[in-house]
């Protein structure tokens, strides 16, 4: 084995193979490697020693089989509360990329894996990136999603390199680049199969092609007028998506670009001064706990607990087809069964489409999908799955004789589940031989897009063990599981009522329904309550409310018998507190409305934020920042608030 060079390093070693010097990361006592103050210094003093080698070149790489780089250690990062200490990281990084990409020799990232944030940044200083073709790699700048932006020079590199217009949406999205998307957009200078990897990149070292640049019409852009009027656009897109006020990341990283351009160093000084500014907001601190937070429901479920390969879902109505639809996507067997061969049809024919839009033109992955979901009219795959889910309507004797019929026909160790979102689960439970293996897995519509799922169980009664393997099911099939105690309403339905019946309530007293969810929207919602109780149709909301009217202590207003008894239902009639056409909302006139906003925004948001305090000494969930993440993930709360109670807590 070649020797390593470096002495009294942590995370790094150098070795020369054939005149070529590899420099490998490896970050001491974590799964994946992260960018920290230290990685930094080292990363320094390694492009020193880099220096003093008389070699042909130098081949950055990972010593880790999880990826290249996963981006700064958000945790380190987040213990830094100091501005100057903050400053001198952000420099340190600054100098060390400099460092890197001032080395005489030709330099080359060798990606394999996850290449995000800081780490595409340092693959950046390199002169050539070359990346695998494995879908498994992705490349990154998503430090928007944190609330900042790229801090060690990326900004200036990213848009010297592929141009302002790939390099700032890239920016300001965060999206994930797969690895021949980087190559076409010009981020990767290569992309090859894992297995020429390595050659290839000594190849790039010995040949030294031209390093590439942004096209000549992206660097026009970037001359004084049409920087104003690119960036003008810029700003124009960013605000359908987020409000400055809230986001301000996004905005400062257009007025970076609009100020210095990248063609001098003028925007790297100012981006570290941007960087760091940004760092400091509220924001940025409250989304770096949705990070946390994320991360936290990710782990309550363990995938080595339970293998799941088949799913069985019974009822194949709006939320069994999508349920069936998405487990096939994550590569399970499903068998899905209801009494109407029709609903069968319409499952399938949704599911196909699902599939289309999700894989585009990836035939391959949609013809996989598509085998894995089976029509299944008498129910013949209960016998044999690992996972039954019901999803038929909402009735109680009918979800029993489903139960009695699931229980005696399942394997033994089959998570036996239902969907329900309003009936206690002890009540479904009782005609079970066993009542203590039924679990709820309540799913939330659009399932394609929703991604937590609540785990419900009866405590003291539910299985220890089906708990917890249930959420290990939920994070097979890549959802976020919460654990929530079987009460009305579970978590989100049960917070999300009284902000509805609210917003109901305000319209009934005569606050016309645009301002109503304008001042819910102002506050960072995604939804008003109106537009929402459209969206989930008028009887079901009169149904939850009638449900968790005695739990929540509200009494329903009455415009929503009158307008259910309408036939008005909101989205899927048509018409309810909006009119709606093929779908979409239609927008209204009814702006006028000379009443004190702030007070109306508190009197929606404090519903919701009470309900929540409400549920947290109930024990419906265990601790407030379960009960946090539930709410942002769950209904898309205010995200860059940190979540209900970590608002509540913040206005005290
Ligand atoms: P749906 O009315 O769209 O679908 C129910 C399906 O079950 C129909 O296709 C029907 O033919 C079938 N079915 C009825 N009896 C059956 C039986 N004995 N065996 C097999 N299939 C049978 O209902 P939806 O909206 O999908 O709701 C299903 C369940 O999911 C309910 O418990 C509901 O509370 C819950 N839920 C609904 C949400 C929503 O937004 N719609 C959200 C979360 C949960």
């Amino acid at each position: 084995m070649a020797k390593n060079l470096l002495k009294g390093f942590k995370h790094f070693s150098l070795t020369i193979e054939d005149d070529i010097a590899w420099l490998k990361i490896d970050v001491k006592g974590e799964a994946a490697n992260v960018i920290n103050p230290e990685v930094v210094t080292e990363l320094d003093n390694a492009c020193d020693e880099v220096a003093k080698l008389s070699v042909k070149g130098m081949i950055l790489c990972s010593g880790k089989s999880t990826g290249f780089i996963a981006g700064a250690d958000v945790k380190k990062f987040r213990e830094i509360t100091d501005p100057e200490e903050a400053k001198a990281f952000i420099q340190a990084g600054h100098t060390a990329c400099q460092k890197l990409e001032d080395l005489s020799i030709p330099t080359v990232a060798m990606v394999e894996g996850f290449c995000m944030g800081g780490g595409l940044e340092v693959a950046l200083s390199c002169d050539y990136i070359i990346v695998d073709d494995a879908p498994s790699t992705k490349l990154s700048l998503p430090e928007v999603k944190l609330g900042i932006h790229p801090g060690f020079g990326g900004t200036v590199r990213s848009i010297r390199k592929i141009g302002v217009l790939q390099a700032m949406p890239m920016m300001l999205t965060g999206k994930n680049i797969l690895p021949r998307q980087a190559k076409k957009m010009g981020l990767a200078d290569m992309c090859v199969p894992i297995r020429q990897l390595r050659s290839s990149a000594i190849q790039l070292v010995l040949r030294k092609p031209a390093k590439k640049q942004a096209p000549k019409s992206a660097k026009l852009l970037e001359m004084g007028p049409m920087r104003k009027v690119v960036a003008m656009q810029m700003r124009k897109q960013v605000s359908s998506k987020a409000i400055q006020e809230h986001y301000p990341a996004p905005y400062a990283l257009i007025n970076l670009w609009e100020t210095h351009g990248s063609a001098g160093n003028e925007m790297y000084a100012a981006e570290a001064e941007s960087v760091l500014q940004l760092g400091m907001t509220d924001t940025a601190r409250n989304l770096a706990r949705v990070f946390f937070l994320q991360n936290r429901l990710k782990s309550l479920g363990d995938k080595n607990l339970f293998t799941p390969k088949h799913v069985h879902v019974i009822g194949g109505g709006v939320m069994g087809g999508d349920i069936a639809a998405w487990c096939a996507m994550q590569g399970m067997k499903v068998t899905i069964q209801d009494i109407s061969t029709d609903a069968l049809g319409r499952v399938m024919g949704r599911a196909t489409k699902g599939f289309k839009r999700r894989y585009r033109k990836d035939k391959f992955r949609i013809m996989q999908a598509q085998d894995n979901l089976n029509p299944d009219l008498h129910g013949h795959g209960i016998k044999s799955a690992d996972v039954i889910i019901e999803a038929i309507y909402e009735n109680l004797e009918a979800k029993q004789s489903i139960f009695k019929d699931v229980e005696a026909k399942a394997k033994k160790d089959a998570i036996i589940a239902t969907n329900t979102s309003s009936i206690p689960l002890n009540d479904i439970a009782k005609v079970m031989k066993k009542p203590q293996r039924l679990v709820g897995l309540h799913f939330f519509n659009p399932v394609f897009k929703m991604p937590l799922l609540e785990i419900i169980y009866t405590p003291k009664k539910t299985n220890a063990t089906v708990i917890k393997q249930a959420q290990s099911f939920g994070a097979h099939i890549g959802k976020l599981p919460l654990p929530v105690k079987s009460s009305p309403g579970f978590l989100i339905n049960r917070i999300l009522m009284p902000y509805i019946l609210e917003g109901v309530t305000a319209q009934q007293e005569g606050i016309p329904v645009s301002v109503v969810d304008k001042a819910a929207v102002d506050y960072g919602m995604p939804m008003g309550p109106l537009e929402l109780a459209d969206t989930v149709g008028l009887d079901i909301c009169l149904h939850v409310g009638k449900i968790l009217a005695d739990t929540v202590g509200v009494t329903l207003p009455n415009t929503l018998d009158s307008e259910v008894a309408a036939g008005k239902l909101g989205k899927k009639s048509g018409e309810g507190f909006y009119q709606w056409k093929n779908g979409k909302k239609q927008k209204t006139n009814d702006n006028d409305w000379s009443g004190d906003m702030q007070q109306l925004q508190n009197r929606l948001i404090d519903k919701l934020t009470n309900e929540s305090q409400k549920c947290l000494d109930e024990g419906i969930v265990e601790d407030a920042d379960l009960l946090d993440a539930g709410v942002i993930f769950g209904t898309g709360f205010a995200p860059f608030r940190g979540g209900p109670m970590n608002a509540l807590n913040e206005a005290n």
